[in-house]
């Protein structure tokens, strides 16, 4: 917290800028708090990607979620070039639309070589809009619908299978398309077995909040390792599907590097097993979960330093039990597009409540950005158009939904702000579009992705008549006379 520092030192919003002595292929995203490109220019505004975030609030309105491109491929490039360096095998990196799922974010992962994690129907139509090759998306989830399934065969994506029912269900579909043939049959007959990969819970503890804890034993995702030889029997004997790989993910925002080693390890061992059932698992996804720096004191690993020891133990892992190395994957979303993202607020309205705080209120809050209300996620903001002003003020940001716990950052170090003044929430890239919603029938955001000096809008902004497009009014409830 900007609180702890030692009284006396003055502090700007320009301290969060990233170091400009290094060239910005060297840092690695995760470790910063601002996109790479961001600077301060002779206006003492924020510059991102060659362009003024106040010129882009003027030009595009507030609330905007301002995408880095350069942050973003960079990120992706390090990920795809650190297991390329490491990895003696074939090697793909999927990005986890789950963190921000649009056309334009798939597009350019696919652009930078990366294949797309999808988790549900609506996750793969956009990857497959966006242009992104089936063979490269892998589809995820609890409980995909028999719809989904259908859909997700068609399209010849690998599915991740879940679960038992899933996997009757897979079953089930891809026989009754081969027996019935493609005109009567609920979906397309596949001209070869379905793709498939087996999700594995690894019993692996890591340190992050509950709700993104997934690769413990009590989780609702994937099937109980202790049932192992009852799943690579099932499978071995069914000719209409191909499980290429196990697949695992242990939770997200984790800084520790101990339980993705110990994760590789496991499921060398489960490959090892499974060559005992006539399985031979070409593919191995470790899954995400590399953290990213939010506050001064968080401090995760590199994306190179997370990915050198996975590749190692798995190299190592092999060769112990003279197994070929398989294809490795891997799955981040957070670590890929989490720093490449800043929200521009506009300042309005403020509380003073006599000693106990002051509240200065944004345009936007929890629809933009639930993370805080969620996880009690803590940001930190700089005002954008008087970037090294001093930090002279402890003010609570507060979001403008009818909901007290409605608050951006709690605490905030700014300067004096006034009404009007850009306040910028770094960070924000990984899980705030995806998980914003219309509440209090707030239209979301805007997007756009910045590049050498040039903003392109990548989501339009809605609309109050986007907000009423599902709404339909019964006729005894249209009320002429008032
Ligand atoms: N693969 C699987 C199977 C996942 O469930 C996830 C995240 C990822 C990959 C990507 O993990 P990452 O690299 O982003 O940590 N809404 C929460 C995060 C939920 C993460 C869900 N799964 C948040 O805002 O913190």
């Amino acid at each position: 917290m900007v609180s702890t520092h030692p009284a006396g030192v003055q502090h700007f919003g320009s301290q969060y800028l990233p170091a400009s002595s290094t060239s910005n292929t060297s840092l690695s995203p995760n470790q910063e708090l601002l996109p790479l490109t961001a600077k301060r220019n002779s206006h003492d505004c924020l510059e991102i990607g060659g362009c003024d975030v106040t010129t882009l609030v003027k030009q595009f309105g507030s609330p905007l979620y301002i995408l880095d491109e350069e942050t973003l491929t960079i990120a992706c490039r390090q990920y795809r070039d650190s297991f390329k360096r490491y990895y003696n095998g074939e090697s793909q990196v999927l990005y986890a639309s789950k963190a921000w799922s649009c056309m334009s974010v798939c597009a350019l992962a696919a652009s930078v070589g990366l294949g797309i994690d999808v988790v549900s129907g609506g996750e793969l139509y956009t990857a497959l809009s966006a242009g992104v090759s089936p063979d490269k998306i892998y589809f995820h989830g609890n409980n995909k619908s028999r719809q989904e399934l259908i859909f997700a065969i068609e399209s010849r994506c690998t599915i991740v299978v879940d679960n038992w029912h899933e996997l009757h269900t897979l079953v089930e579909l891809a026989l009754e398309a081969i027996e019935q043939g493609t005109s009567s049959a609920s979906v397309a007959t596949p001209s070869s077995p379905v793709r498939i990969m087996l999700r594995l819970t690894p019993g692996i503890e890591c340190h992050t909040h509950e709700y993104i804890r997934t690769g413990h034993l009590d989780s609702k995702f994937g099937f109980d390792p202790n049932q192992l030889d009852d799943l690579f029997t099932f499978v071995s004997q069914q000719s209409v599907i191909e499980c290429v790989g196990l697949h695992a993910h242990i939770g997200s925002q984790i800084f520790e590097r101990q339980p993705h080693q110990d994760l590789a390890a496991v499921m060398v061992q489960w490959m090892s097993k499974a060559a005992g059932y006539g399985l031979s698992i070409k593919e191995l996804n470790v899954g995400g979960g590399l953290g990213i720096k939010y506050i001064e004191s968080d401090d995760p690993p590199s994306i190179e330093e997370w990915v050198k020891p996975i590749c190692e133990v798995i190299q190592e892992a092999c060769a112990a039990a003279n197994l070929p190395l398989p294809k490795l994957l891997s799955e981040p979303g957070r670590s890929l597009i989490g720093t490449a993202c800043v929200t521009a607020y506009t300042i309005g309205s403020s509380k003073v409540v006599p000693e106990i705080r002051t509240y200065v209120a944004v345009d936007g809050g929890m629809s933009d950005n639930p993370r805080p209300i969620t996880y009690q996620s803590v940001y930190r903001a700089v005002v954008a158009n008087r970037l090294s002003a001093p930090l002279t003020e402890t003010v609570t940001i507060a979001g403008k939904h009818c909901e007290s716990g409605d608050i951006v950052i709690k605490d905030a170090q700014v300067p004096k702000t006034e009404p009007g003044d850009i306040l910028v929430v770094m960070a924000t890239g990984a899980y705030n579009y995806s998980m914003a919603s219309n509440y209090n029938r707030l239209p979301r955001p805007a997007a756009v992705i910045v590049a050498n000096g040039e903003a392109n809008l990548i989501l339009q902004r809605e609309t109050y008549q986007d907000l009423i497009r599902q709404d339909r009014l019964p006729e005894r409830l249209k009320n002429d006379e008032g």
